[in-house]
């Protein structure tokens, strides 16, 4: 089938490529030089495709990349950029939230989502927000703790 072309802007920089209508955004991106976002499952459930589309938190490969056709979509190593996102990404390091670091992206990407419309959290709810990422290794305990940690700093600074 034809290809169609594809344009949006990823992490502030402006990309256009051909597509294959079946193609998912995950694929899209990867193909791209975003390998960050990285594939698990490619059936919605284990959340380390996640990117922020417009403001919201999006599987990547259950969304096909012709319906990202104008979005603006960032990536966890895009949320350097922004500070919420450098600090989440700090506060992983430091608390030692990351092991294989495989859900890390996708996870990083939902708290910073999740952050930006709730900074002071309690860790209840910091584990609601992130129950749609899967994390093999963890126990989910330090990733909660350095998602609280920038959480109370937002709280201090307020
Ligand atoms: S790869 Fe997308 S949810 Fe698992
Ligand atoms: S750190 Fe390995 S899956 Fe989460």
């Amino acid at each position: 089938m034809e290809d169609y072309i594809v344009e949006l802007t990823v992490n502030g920089e402006r990309i256009s490529s051909p597509v294959k209508p079946e193609e998912s955004l995950l694929k899209f991106l990867r193909r791209n030089g975003f390998t960050e976002v990285k594939c698990g499952c490619e059936k919605g459930e284990c959340g380390t495709c996640t990117v922020i589309i417009n403001k919201k938190t999006v599987k990547s490969c259950i969304m096909l990349a012709l319906q990202a056709r104008g979005k603006e979509i960032w990536t966890a190593k895009g949320l350097e950029k922004q500070e919420l996102g450098r600090k989440l990404q700090e506060s992983f390091v430091n608390t030692g939230a990351i092991q294989c670091g495989f859900c890390t992206p996708g996870i990083i990407v939902t708290a910073k989502n999740y952050l930006d419309q709730n900074p002071i959290p309690d860790k209840g709810e910091i584990k609601k927000a992130i129950s749609g990422n899967l994390c093999r290794c963890t126990g989910y305990k330090k990733i909660v703790d350095a998602i609280y940690a920038v959480a109370v700093e937002n709280q201090k600074s307020i």
